[in-house]
């Protein structure tokens, strides 16, 4: 029997929940399907924090290498001042284990609403390959003068040749496999990012020789935010830098119905990747068995076709439909109709 080793990082605020909820799906979908998954959980995040003034410990990094895959709950906590847990957890997680792709796909499932008006669940089905390891989120830069009234502070967009090649490479690689309108669209700011962009742009051209069966689009990046709204039907994949793509999977998560569902894969193809609900703690909602999991879960049937076990992955994605469908009231914390631990139920039911 297939066995592989998962580390779990519950995290902060509802993170716990919500991660409770994945790994019982993904504990009944491995006992369907004839594997083992070995969950080990890890304290980091906010309360280890603020008790050890730790983030993460000597050799943190090379433990979770050891592992097939991470799955993550949310970091974020109200009483650290942000960026400290972002920056000393889950970006140095991405970064070190050179998780050079954020997977974001963008998907209404039937039954969920979503604020566009008169669009439904053929219109609005693509996946954006977010750029994880460089631009604006490097931290390179600094202040010049700080706190006086010539105080200059400068952050920089990093682009490699290297990181923007594997990443392009990657999306024409997805959109080949994912195999519906083999239209791959970059998402840029060539009219202003001249140096940056132009970069991406070249490489664009360049790689996409290599794929003449994918149509290649490019797009500003306002434009995007435009049309993933006026008319998310025209997008199939969508590949851009890091901040942008922060930016605008945001705005697909609103209009695939919310944080409640929206799920992401930090993915290193060569090493250990991580998978996560991207929505964060929300920690208003901690505590009180109110939070959706199903973005958990939905980050947990991601993580399991990374693995290759692309059967139990579509079965756990089509559980999760059924329970959009037919049980689910809002994907809201609090006015699901349910619990946060009936909804992993209901999930591993329809399995
Ligand atoms: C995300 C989050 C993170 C990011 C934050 C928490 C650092 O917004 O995963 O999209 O900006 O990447
Ligand atoms: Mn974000």
């Amino acid at each position: 029997m297939k066995k592989y080793k998962i580390a779990v990082i519950p995290g902060d605020g509802s993170g716990p929940e919500m991660v409770q909820e994945g790994v019982k799906v993904l504990r009944a979908s491995a006992e369907m399907y004839g594997f083992n998954l070995e969950f080990t959980s890890y304290d980091y995040g906010g309360d280890r924090y603020l008790k050890t003034g730790e983030v993460l410990p000597e050799g943190a990094v090379e433990e979770l290498k050891k592992h097939h895959a991470i799955f993550l709950g949310a970091i974020g906590h109200p009483e650290v001042n942000p960026g400290i847990l972002e920056k000393g957890i889950l970006l140095k997680l991405r970064f070190e284990l050179d998780q050079y792709i954020n997977l974001r796909p963008v998907k209404l499932y039937d039954g969920v609403e979503t604020p566009l008006k008169d669009k439904g669940p053929e219109d609005i089905d693509f996946v954006v390959v977010r750029e994880n390891s460089e631009g604006i989120y490097t931290g390179s830069g600094g202040f010049f003068k700080k706190g006086t009234p010539h105080e200059i502070a400068i952050q920089e967009s990093i682009n490699t040749r290297l990181g923007v090649e594997r990443c392009l490479r990657y999306a024409f690689e997805y959109c080949r496999k994912r195999n519906k309108k083999k239209t791959l669209t970059l998402c840029g700011k060539t009219n202003v990012l001249t140096y940056a962009f132009d970069l991406w742009e070249r490489v664009f051209n360049e790689v996409g020789e290599e794929y003449p069966d994918i149509r290649r689009e490019y797009a500003h990046v306002d434009a995007i935010c435009m049309w993933m709204v006026k008319n998310p039907e025209e997008f199939d994949v969508i590949v851009t830098d890091n901040m942008f793509g922060d930016i605008i999977t945001d705005l697909g998560a609103m209009i695939q119905g919310g944080m409640g569902i929206a799920a992401g894969g930090n993915i290193n193809p060569e090493g250990t990747s991580m998978f996560e609900p991207i929505g964060g703690s929300a920690p208003k909602y901690a505590g009180q068995n109110v939070i959706n999991p199903l973005a958990s879960i939905y980050a947990g049937s991601m993580m399991l076709k990374h693995l290759g076990e692309e059967e139990a992955a579509t079965a756990v994605e089509r559980a999760v439909m059924a329970v959009c469908s037919r049980d689910i009231k809002s994907l809201s914390a609090g006015r699901m109709g349910h619990s946060t631990s009936e909804i992993g139920d209901l999930v591993t039911g329809y399995l």
